[in-house]
């Protein structure tokens, strides 16, 4: 297992172009299985979770190729239907299969998502949507067993905005019979950049980025041409990381819209941030200003930014209150901070931060994705040392070339064998 060594201290200088978002990347392959074709999706970013689900789509018949740096997916020969648990259980998002299986197939079998390390990750709100719209399911070792003989449209109200839930009814409502609406729909970015392929192909939606979302069945859909949005969870780590480390970085290629509820925390805490349609600026304060947070579905600020804003939490000048209301585990990253040096209390769902004056440099162990991105942060400031972050792969999940980013940005981080 890699590891990340970092010799903390130096404040990020520069610029740097963020990739494709992880979390529009995924179910915007899963939409490919929605028809036949040759799929052209642009700017999906390296990462082992695309990986993993190419992997999967390729056991169903699916084929992939790259053409420069478009993804070509070519989902004409579909054979299999089966997502088996070895794979699922790398990546919970393969949930994102069944709605597009049974809307092409009728048929699905993926092995039910286990929790993982912020969450019980349950997807009971998939199911009962898909069961409301014709789907017969069963549950038999592990396995989800999906099937229909066409899915009618129903009216569906999520008891919680699912991001995944919204994405998978969507897919699985736009050749059904008839209209879905969907209420308390998720309003991510994401959500809506998969609207906007299936548009695209040919679908009929309105309404996503609101809480209700109207999708009308058509005949057929044709092969996609995509671009898949920037990643605003890596852009807001980059701006997390320019602030905490009294830094000036321009991160480039980003959509600033989607970055709202962050850059008014920045401010809070002292940044000076300025941006563009496509660009944010930000510049470290000499003082960090202690803030409170508590996550939100979008347009709040991001669960999956918690634990990086954390992280500069530990350094400001007082005391901050971060609240978790998304996922019901997701302060693993605090006792990792602990060991180096930050003043942390945890009361259920909330986390006192009391700022000290510096972190210490230490060997941290990466609990998931986002930890691991709070890590890398909190070792870039601290001092005296080498910080070292083991179990590393949770990084190398959702980041793509994190390193040699950062390392453009004046950086001393490098990756060695554990
Ligand atoms: C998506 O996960 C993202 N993943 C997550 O990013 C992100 O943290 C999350 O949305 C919230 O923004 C992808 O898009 C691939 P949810 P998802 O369904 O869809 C509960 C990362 O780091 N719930 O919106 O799985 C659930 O337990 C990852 O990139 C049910 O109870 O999240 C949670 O408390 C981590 N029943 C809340 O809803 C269900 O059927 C929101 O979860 C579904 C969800």
């Amino acid at each position: 297992m890699d590891k990340i060594v970092i010799e903390g201290g130096r404040p990020l200088k520069g610029a740097v172009k963020v990739s494709g978002a992880k979390n529009a990347a995924l179910p915007t392959i899963a939409a490919c299985i929605l028809c036949s074709g040759a799929h052209r999706l642009t700017n999906i970013p390296q990462l082992k979770d695309i990986s993993t689900i190419k992997k999967i789509m390729s056991k169903f018949g699916i084929l992939f190729h790259d053409e420069g740096d478009v993804l070509v997916v070519n989902s004409d020969n579909l054979t299999c239907y089966e997502a088996p648990y070895d794979l699922v259980k790398t990546m919970r998002a393969s949930i994102l299969l069944l709605g597009p299986l049974l809307a092409r197939y009728g048929k699905a079998k993926i092995s039910l998502p286990g929790g993982c390390a912020i969450g019980a990750r349950p997807v009971n709100l998939h199911l009962k949507a898909l069961a409301a719209m014709g789907v017969d399911m069963f549950l038999d070792h592990g396995y989800i067993n999906a099937g229909t003989s066409g899915m009618q449209g129903a009216n569906i109200s999520f008891d919680i905005p699912t991001v995944t839930g919204t994405e998978n009814i969507m897919m699985a409502a736009v050749t059904a019979k008839g209209t879905t609406v969907l209420k308390n729909s998720a309003k991510e970015p994401e959500v809506m950049d998969l609207a906007d392929m299936l548009r695209g192909m040919g679908a009929d939606i309105e309404g996503d980025g609101t809480d209700t979302i109207i999708i009308r069945g058509v005949k057929e859909l044709e092969a996609a041409r995509h671009t898949v949005i920037p990643d605003r969870i890596e852009t807001g780590t980059f701006m997390i990381a320019a602030a905490m480390s009294k830094g000036e970085v321009k991160i480039e290629g980003c959509r600033s819209a989607h970055l709202q509820a962050l850059i008014e925390k920045l401010d809070a805490a002292g940044a000076r941030v300025s941006f563009s349609d496509d660009s944010i600026f930000v510049k470290g304060p000499d003082v960090i200003e202690s803030v409170d947070i508590k996550t939100r579905p979008f347009p709040g600020f991001p669960t999956d930014l918690q634990a990086q804003f954390m992280a500069f939490m530990c350094i400001a000048d007082g005391w901050s209150m971060i609240r978790e209301t998304v996922f019901e585990n997701r302060f693993i990253h605090v006792s990792e901070l602990q060991r180096m040096g930050a003043n942390i209390e945890i009361n259920g769902n909330q986390a006192l931060v009391k700022g000290v004056p510096h972190l210490l440099s230490a060997p941290v162990m990466a609990t998931d994705l986002r930890a691991s991105a709070s890590l890398i942060l909190a070792g870039l400031v601290a001092e005296s040392g080498r910080t070292e972050v083991h179990r590393i792969y949770h990084l190398d999940r959702g980041y793509e070339n994190m390193e040699e980013k950062f390392r453009n940005l004046g950086a001393n981080l490098w990756r060695e064998k554990a």
